[in-house]
């Protein structure tokens, strides 16, 4: 086993394979290849979650900046802000109407965030953006000392969805340990559906997903000095209905050994192994609520999309 990592990636990447059975990071999608892939994927039919969401933003506009507002302004921090596509409807309208705020965004993907600023600095020059490289949970325990004036928190997209039941709820506790009373937290849903609505969200016909799915291989690839032959894994979306669990797989076709030179690692795959890289949940209602009481916070209001596809969530401290 190396004693030193370059960073957290390496470290992840070398338990994540060397775990049975093997699994990746969703949050390691995210470079600057994988950022252009994944505004493919929110501009494809079968991805319904981009259009649901602005829809929702663009229909409760006037009605969502009434409740972020406050007599002394406030603050928007939003996590995994991506590039803000949504947002924006929202940051335009506080704009035009002259409410005083700032916007925060904070992703894990440097090229996103500059992208988003960049783009920002065009579209609304007036508007102050303070965007954070960083990790959620990093950056949540810096929020907590962060008491000048109302915060107001943002998870789009159902980024929640891509954490297991156990780490939804640490990120709802930690989100909830940042905030003071009057703070607010809008987070977006995906819904239980027809399963194979979602099916399709997740393995389109043109690749783009697959795409996607496979560039944790060649960042691997890229940054690791390893040799993983992309067309010998396949991409394989599954989806629960019981449970609400879409789940992402890179599955070996045959045996494989594959090194990673950079941290010093062989790995073996057995025909048809699979590698575990992302895991997308749908919810219900109940458990929304379940697991907002699980953080100590509660749901005072919510907005859904015509076609009941996509909820956003607004939430507070409970007394
Ligand atoms: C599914 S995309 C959604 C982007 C945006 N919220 C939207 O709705 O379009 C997830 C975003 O969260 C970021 N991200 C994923 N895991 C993260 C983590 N642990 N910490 C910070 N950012 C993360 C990614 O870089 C990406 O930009």
């Amino acid at each position: 086993m190396p004693t030193i990592y370059t960073n957290a990636f390496e470290e992840d990447v070398y338990k994540g394979l060397t775990s049975y059975p093997k699994k990746l990071s969703s949050k390691y999608f995210y470079d600057e290849k994988g950022d252009k892939i994944f505004q493919q994927i929110m501009n494809m039919p079968e991805y319904y979650l981009t259009d649901a969401e602005y829809s929702i933003i663009e229909s409760y506009t006037e009605k969502i900046a009434a409740a972020f507002n406050d007599e002394n302004g406030f603050d928007i921090i939003e996590l995994g802000a991506g590039d803000g596509k949504k947002t924006k409807v929202l940051l335009r309208y506080l704009n035009e109407n002259k409410f005083n705020f700032s916007y925060q965004p904070i992703d894990i993907s440097k090229y996103a965030l500059k992208e988003l600023k960049e783009s920002l600095e065009n579209e609304l020059p007036n508007l102050k953006v303070i965007p954070q490289e960083g990790m959620y949970f990093k950056v949540l325990n810096r929020l907590a000392e962060y008491k000048s004036r109302k915060k107001v928190i943002l998870v789009l997209g159902s980024n929640i969805g891509n954490l297991v039941q156990e780490k939804a709820i640490e990120f709802l506790q930690n989100i909830q340990a940042s905030m003071n009373k009057g703070d607010l937290l809008f987070m977006g849903f995906d819904m239980k559906k027809n399963p194979q609505q979602i099916i399709d969200a997740y393995s389109d016909k043109t690749g783009i997903t697959e795409a996607f799915n496979k560039n944790l291989l060649l960042r691997i690839n890229r940054e690791m000095n390893a040799d993983f032959d992309l067309d010998k894994f396949l991409h394989w979306e599954t989806y629960d209905p019981e449970t609400g669990t879409a789940k992402s797989y890179l599955v070996a076709k045959e045996d494989l050994k594959v090194r990673l030179q950079k941290i010093d690692l062989e790995i073996n795959f057995k025909a048809w192994e699979t590698i575990h890289t992302e895991i997308s949940q749908k919810y219900d209602d109940l458990t929304v609520n379940w697991l907002a009481e699980q953080a100590n916070l509660k749901v005072i209001d919510q907005y859904v999309d015509s076609e009941n596809l996509f909820k956003d969530f607004l939430l507070t401290i409970k007394a």
